[in-house]
C-alpha cells in the first residue's frame, strides 16, 4: 500500500510531523511547493495525507488538496492541521469542524496536531501578526486571555511524535469491503 505525504510548513513544525508520518508509513514525502505544478494524477497512491500549518483558523494551501481530493474519492485521505494551540484547547474543536464541509467529510478525515511557535523562523509578517495578537490578549480584562497572551508571546515546542498515531492508524486501516 503506497502512501503520499504532502506538506506546507513555514517554521518547521508541520515539516517535522510530515517527516514522522512518512518515516512511519514508508511513504513518499513532498513539500507542496515542489509538486503543486506537476501534472500528476497520483494514481499510484492508495492513501494521501496533506498537512499544513494553521493561519487564522485555516489550513494553509489546503485548497490544493481539497480540489485534487474530488478526484481521489477511492483513496484514504487525511487533512492534518498543525497549530500553536494545545490539543485540548476548545479552539481545536472549532478548527477541526471548519476544516471540511459535510460533503468533504464523507471521504476525507480531519486531524489536528499541536505544534508550537518559533519566532526566529517566522517571516516578518507572521511575526508582526503574532506579536500583535499576543499584545491584544495581554491587554484583555479576562485573566485567562491575559495568560494566553503571555503564553503565545514567546517561542515554544509542544509537538510530539505520538500525535501521528491516530493518523497512521486511520491511513493504514484496511477498508472492509
Ligand atoms: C499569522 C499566524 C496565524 C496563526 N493562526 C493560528 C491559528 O488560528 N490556530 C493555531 O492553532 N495556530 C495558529 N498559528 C500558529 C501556527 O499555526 C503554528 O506556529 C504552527 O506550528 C506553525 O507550523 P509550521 O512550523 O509548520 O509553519 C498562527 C501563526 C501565525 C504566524
Amino acid at each position: 500500500m503506497k502512501t503520499l505525504v504532502v506538506y506546507t510548513s513555514q517554521t518547521g513544525f508541520t515539516k517535522k510531523y510530515a517527516q514522522w508520518m512518512a518515516e512511519k508509513m514508508e511513504a513518499d514525502l513532498f513539500d507542496l511547493k515542489d509538486i503543486q505544478n506537476a501534472d500528476s494524477s497520483f494514481d499510484e497512491y492508495e492513501s494521501i495525507v496533506y498537512a499544513g500549518w494553521l493561519m487564522a483558523g485555516k489550513v494553509v494551501k489546503s485548497n490544493w488538496f481539497l480540489e485534487k481530493a474530488k478526484g481521489w474519492k477511492g483513496k484514504k485521505l487525511a487533512l492534518v492541521a498543525v497549530g500553536a494551540s494545545p490539543n485540548e484547547s476548545p479552539d481545536v474543536e472549532v478548527e477541526l469542524k471548519n476544516m471540511l464541509i459535510d460533503e468533504q467529510r464523507a471521504y476525507i478525515k480531519a486531524f489536528y496536531c499541536q505544534g508550537g511557535l518559533d519566532y526566529d523562523k517566522m517571516n516578518l509578517a507572521s511575526k508582526l501578526a503574532m506579536k500583535a495578537f499576543a499584545g491584544s490578549l495581554k491587554k484583555s480584562k479576562d485573566e485567562k486571555q491575559r495568560e494566553m497572551g503571555s503564553y503565545v508571546d514567546h517561542s515554544y515546542d509542544i509537538s510530539d511524535i505520538k500525535f501521528i498515531e491516530p493518523i497512521v492508524a486511520y491511513l493504514q486501516a484496511r477498508n472492509v469491503a
